[in-house]
């Protein structure tokens, strides 16, 4: 009988904290109910069907494991140089490269010497901010530990995702392959160990819509790059600002003061702006949103992509936001992390 595991993980957004949680401050993170699927099933040399992207690979095992090893190197002399452009060049040059990078390294941590085919499918619009790349990164460990019984934690498997992660993105904060692992709303902050804490929020997280304001000309490792090339003395205190806007944030939540809530939205946002990662196109949304008594920020590394929008009205806020063009998502938040599907 042919065994074909099928693992899921959803999406995320950020309701804050985003780009400052690089540098060692909180973020509050929330999954949302878009999910990417893998499934997978032994074979005679490692397949890749991914879907969305409609492209295919095949490739052996020795393959992956030399790439991963070429990865690594790279990865380290970037880490040393302080410029992860190789690494970036390296994946956009190489066909699948991703995806082959997230099985290489998922191969190489549990130690994979077996063969097999991956059907990889998303709900989740890729390199938007919604954590496409993350939950994936938790969605092969989970699938491949299935398949192979290698039983990994959820804990081992977030462990797993956040070096795959780095492959990625160089020195991502591990915030999201967490709340893709996770699932629900967490309380991150990046430390040693990192600090990964469940938030209990009821959610009258009804008034909430998605936005998508257009596909990010940056990657998310290029624009913490930019961030990070910023004078310190003019980062800094603005980082610093956006870690008491979300200590400020965790408070309200607890209270349910959605008034606060949306001012420290805003607040955020315009301090994103300052880092330079907004957008003309967020900006606008963002005013708007807030002229009529809203919040509204973006959601992840920015450049685009999708924003997050608050109001009591949902009525009004969806038309405010179809008056400028564009599309309001209700999608569900806090919903579970990586899991098996059942077959
Ligand atoms: O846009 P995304 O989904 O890749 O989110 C990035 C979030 C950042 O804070 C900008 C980076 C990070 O590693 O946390």
């Amino acid at each position: 009988m042919i065994i074909v595991i099928t693992c899921s993980a959803p999406g995320k957004t950020h309701l804050i904290g985003e780009h400052s949680v690089v540098y060692g401050e909180p973020a509050i993170i929330i999954s949302v109910g878009k999910r990417a699927y893998i499934s997978a099933e032994k074979s005679e040399s490692v397949k890749i069907d991914a879907q969305d992207i409609s492209q295919k690979g095949e490739f052996s095992v020795l393959e992956l494991k030399e790439f991963e090893e070429k990865l690594q190197q790279v990865w380290d002399n970037c880490f040393e140089t302080k410029n992860f452009t190789p690494l970036y060049s390296l994946l956009k040059d190489e066909h699948l490269g991703h995806i082959k990078a997230m099985i290489a390294k998922t191969m190489a941590e549990l130690d994979i010497n077996t063969p097999f085919s991956l059907k990889i499918s998303s709900e989740i619009p890729i390199g938007s901010g919604l954590g496409s790349s993350a939950a994936l990164s938790v969605a092969v460990p989970k699938a491949l530990s299935e398949l192979f019984k290698n039983n990994l934690t959820l804990d081992e498997i977030n462990q797993v995702a956040y070096k795959i992660e780095s492959l990625a993105h160089g020195t991502p904060s591990g915030g999201d392959n967490s709340i893709c692992c996770y699932g629900g709303a967490l309380w991150f902050k990046k430390g040693t160990p990192n600090v990964i804490e469940p938030l209990h929020l009821d959610f009258k997280m009804k008034n909430f819509v998605l936005v998508f304001t257009g596909t990010p000309q940056l990657t998310t490792g290029e624009l913490v790059a930019n961030v990070r090339s910023l004078n310190p003395e003019y980062r800094t205190p603005r980082v610093e600002k956006l870690g008491i806007l979300t200590y400020e944030m965790r408070e309200c939540l607890s209270k349910q003061d959605f008034a606060r809530m949306k001012e420290l939205m805003n607040s955020a946002q315009e301090l994103l702006t300052e880092l330079g990662v907004s957008i003309d196109e967020i900006d606008r949304i963002h005013t708007a949103v807030k002229e009529i008594n809203g919040g509204a920020k973006l959601s992840g590394a920015g450049g685009g992509g999708y924003m997050i929008c608050y109001h009591e009205d949902l009525q009004l806020l969806t038309q405010i936001i179809k008056d400028l063009g564009y599309v309001p998502e209700k999608v569900e938040l806090g919903v579970e992390g990586v899991r098996t599907e059942r077959r």
